[in-house]
């Protein structure tokens, strides 16, 4: 193993409070970064920098941890243009849309499915993302979603079944039955690829026992729930995210004052996706309240074809400054600490001795240039481990 420093760094986000300005970014500036093989062993001042076998002249720029994104939907086929024209013509966004891409995906191969998902982390590496989520949930037959499944634990830890996300079409006027399949057989099937279960709890989707139901099964077979909760309207998927210590409650867009307190007297992430809101035309959520009530909150992209088709975290982090009341160190927070505690890691989302060596060089001095020049790919190099991409 061989010890590299990259030095010269005018502004490094630590995420480590006791490290730097004290604050929760533990911003060190005029600092260096050594890495021994795949993890960060030294931050400080750039002029006490330790002896290393190589050594990366940052030139002034900034550093990072890289950007976790907890939420995307990557296991699909197919494309919306359509619907997000008519959207953008006055229609509205409603969950019925799913059905277009879950006949494309079960039309789809193997090969295909892996193309579409490999191609977009791709993309959404350039743009700074190190660790990513992501979930079935267009296949909603027990061969699709076990086989999306494998095909995303091939390229990440952190995959999540979501059989529950629309009714499967052909059991449409039954949705018990479908309950039983999510909870029995597809379970069964899915389990051994999946880290998470997570659940679309909407009208429209699954009602709040349903929701129950589905988690408590996955949970039993050893998988950790997190649900899509409060999107589209105000409902039961916050409460019972708590209830189930949910490792995270994502969109979070319509809540009660009894929802922010029930957050923020519990160990469940508020995964905020302005993607959603901004492809979609809905309010805003309120980070502000949120920040204010003591919530954790997370950004991520929630990357998917038909709510959201965006893989940039930079471009979430300027929408959540801009228009959700965040500020700029807030936002990068939760992009990087706040995703890795949705995904309930320690070992990313920081960049202090012990964490891995993910990280993020931005062709700017701050790590607030993310908001202040939005639609800029600052980002210009990302390693991951400890290696350069
Ligand atoms: O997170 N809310 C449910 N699922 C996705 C949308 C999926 C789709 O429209 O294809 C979301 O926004
Ligand atoms: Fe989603």
């Amino acid at each position: 193993m061989s010890s590299t420093a990259i030095t010269n760094i005018a502004a490094l986000v630590t995420n480590d409070p006791s490290l730097g300005d004290g604050s929760p970014l533990g911003l060190i500036q005029d600092a260096a970064l050594v890495i021994d093989g795949e993890h960060v062993v030294w931050t400080g001042e750039s002029s006490k920098a330790p002896a290393t076998d190589n050594r990366v002249d940052a030139e002034g720029r900034a550093v990072l941890p890289g950007f976790v994104d907890s939420h995307s939907h990557l296991l699909f086929a197919g494309d919306r243009t359509q619907e997000f024209n008519a959207r953008m013509s006055g229609r509205a966004y409603s969950a019925g849309g799913i059905r277009t891409t879950v006949a494309a995906t079960r039309a789809a191969s193997d090969a295909d499915l892996e193309r579409t998902l490999t191609r977009h982390l791709a993309e959404a590496l350039r743009q700074g993302t190190t660790t990513f989520e992501t979930k079935s949930g267009y296949g909603l037959t027990v061969h699709d979603e076990a086989r999306a499944l494998r095909v995303a634990a091939a390229h990440t830890d952190e995959v999540t079944y979501l059989g529950a996300h629309i009714v499967a079409p052909e059991l449409a006027d039954d949705p018990a039955a479908y309950v039983a399949l999510v909870t029995g057989e597809m379970l069964d099937a899915c389990a051994p690829y999946a880290r998470w279960i997570d659940v679309f709890c909407e009208r429209g989707a699954f009602d709040g026992d349903q929701a129950r139901a589905i988690l408590t099964a996955g949970k039993a077979k050893g998988l950790h729930p997190r649900v899509h909760a409060n999107q589209l309207s105000h409902g039961p998927g916050v409460q019972l995210a708590v209830e189930l210590d949910a490792a995270s409650a994502d969109h979070c867009t319509h809540l009660t004052d009894a929802d922010v307190d029930a957050l923020a007297h519990s160990d469940t992430v508020a995964t905020l996706l302005p993607g959603a809101e901004f492809s979609t035309r809905a309010p805003w959520p309120d980070a502000r309240r949120l920040l204010d009530a003591g919530v954790t909150v997370a950004l991520s992209t929630d990357c998917n074809p038909g709510s959201s088709f965006t893989s940039s975290v930079p471009f979430c982090v300027a929408l959540a400054v801009r228009d959700m009341g965040m500020t700029p160190d807030e936002a990068v927070w939760a992009a990087t600490a706040g995703g890795a505690r949705a995904l309930r890691r320690d070992d990313i989302g920081r960049l202090a001795p012990g964490a891995l060596a993910d990280l993020v060089v931005l062709d700017a001095p701050s790590h607030v240039h993310l908001s202040y020049r939005p639609g800029v790919p600052l980002v210009t190099e990302v390693w991951k481990r400890g290696e350069r991409r």
